[in-house]
C-alpha cells in the first residue's frame, strides 16, 4: 500500500500548450536520482495515481516533476490544471532502478529520451557522480516541434559547466529546426548520422546506454544497439542498455 502524503504546489512552470512542470513541497523521505514517484488525487473515494519521474536532484528545496498534458487522460490534464497554493497526493516513498548505481562502469554515457523523459536525466546530471564516472556525456532530446525542447537554460548551464564532457544532441522531428537533428533517433542510429553528430562511436567496449519515455522508440533503439554487439543489462547478467518505459 502506498503511503501517501500532501503536496503543495509552489509553481506550475507551464512551458507552452500541453508542456508544464509542478515546482512541489512536500515531505518525501530521500530519493536517488532517476527514480520516480507516484501523483495522486481522489476522485469519487479513489485515488487516481500515476508515475512521475523527480527533474530535481536529491536534497533540493522542492520537488520538480516534468509532464504533458495527454488529451482524453484521466490525470495529468488535472495536473496541468494545479495552480500554486493547491495540493495534491504524492507517495513518501520513490520507486525505481533507472539510476546511475545500476549502470556499469564505462568511458561514455549516452542519455537518450523521448519528450518528458528528459526529466531523470536533469536529476542524474545535476548531481556530481555522472562527471566522475564518466569521461563523456551525450544527452539526446528528441521532441516533435521546437518548442517541445524544455530547460533550454539548465542544459546551457550544465554545457557551460561541464564543457570538456558534455555532449548535447536534440532532435526535432515535425519542423526544421537549427541546431538540431531532424527526424526520429531511431533513423539517425541506422544511417550513422547520430555518431557522427556527437563524434563519438556506441560501441560495447566504450558505451553505456540510458533508454527512457516512448515505449516504441525504447524497443526500437534497443534493437538497433543489440545489432551492435550491446546488450541489455540486468542486476543477474550486466551489460550496456539500461531502460525506463513510460507507458
Ligand atoms: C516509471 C514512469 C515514470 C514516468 N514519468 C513521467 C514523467 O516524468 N512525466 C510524464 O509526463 N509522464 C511520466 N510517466 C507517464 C505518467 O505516469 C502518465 O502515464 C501520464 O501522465 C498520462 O497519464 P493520464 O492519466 O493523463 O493518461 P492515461 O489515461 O494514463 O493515458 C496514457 C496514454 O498517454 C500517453 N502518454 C503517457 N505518458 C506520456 C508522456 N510522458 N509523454 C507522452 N505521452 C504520454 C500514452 O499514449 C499513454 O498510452 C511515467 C510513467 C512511468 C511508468
Ligand atoms: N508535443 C506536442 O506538441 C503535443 C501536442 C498535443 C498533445 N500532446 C500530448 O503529448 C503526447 C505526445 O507527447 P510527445 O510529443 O512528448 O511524445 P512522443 O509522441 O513520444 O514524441 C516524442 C518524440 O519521439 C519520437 N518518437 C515516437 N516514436 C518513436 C519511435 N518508435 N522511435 C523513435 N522515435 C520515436 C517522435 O517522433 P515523431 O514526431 O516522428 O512521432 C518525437 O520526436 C500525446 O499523447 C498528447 O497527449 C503533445
Amino acid at each position: 500500500m502506498a503511503n501517501w502524503i500532501k503536496a503543495e504546489v509552489i509553481e506550475n512552470r507551464r512551458w507552452n500548450k500541453d508542456l508544464f512542470s509542478l515546482i512541489l513541497h512536500a515531505d518525501v523521505d530521500p530519493f536517488t536520482a532517476g527514480q520516480f514517484t507516484k501523483l495522486g488525487v481522489e476522485i469519487d473515494g479513489k485515488i487516481i495515481q500515476r508515475a512521475y519521474s523527480f527533474v530535481n536532484p536529491p536534497g533540493a528545496k522542492h520537488l520538480e516533476i516534468y509532464a504533458t498534458r495527454v488529451q482524453d487522460g484521466l490525470l495529468s490534464p488535472r495536473l496541468h490544471a494545479l495552480e500554486s497554493g493547491d495540493s495534491i497526493l504524492i507517495t513518501k516513498e520513490s520507486s525505481g532502478f533507472f539510476t546511475l548505481d545500476e549502470v556499469p562502469q564505462s568511458e561514455h554515457l549516452w542519455l537518450l529520451s523521448t519528450g518528458t523523459a528528459i526529466g531523470p536525466y536533469l536529476s542524474i546530471l545535476r548531481e556530481e557522480a555522472v562527471w566522475q564516472r564518466f569521461r563523456k556525456v551525450v544527452l539526446v532530446h528528441a521532441v516533435r516541434f521546437s518548442a517541445d525542447l524544455s530547460y533550454q537554460a539548465e542544459i546551457n548551464e550544465l554545457q557551460q559547466k561541464r564543457s570538456d564532457q558534455i555532449i548535447v544532441q536534440p532532435f526535432v522531428s515535425r519542423e526544421p529546426t537549427m541546431g538540431a537533428l531532424s527526424g526520429r533517433i531511431t533513423h539517425a542510429l541506422e544511417d550513422g548520422l547520430l555518431e557522427r553528430a556527437v563524434g563519438l562511436k556506441l560501441t560495447p567496449e566504450k558505451s553505456q546506454v540510458m533508454l527512457c519515455g516512448n515505449p516504441q522508440m525504447v524497443k526500437d533503439v534497443r534493437a538497433l544497439l543489440l545489432e551492435k554487439g550491446l546488450e541489455k543489462n540486468l542486476r543477474k547478467k550486466p551489460g550496456h542498455i539500461t531502460t525506463e518505459q513510460y507507458w
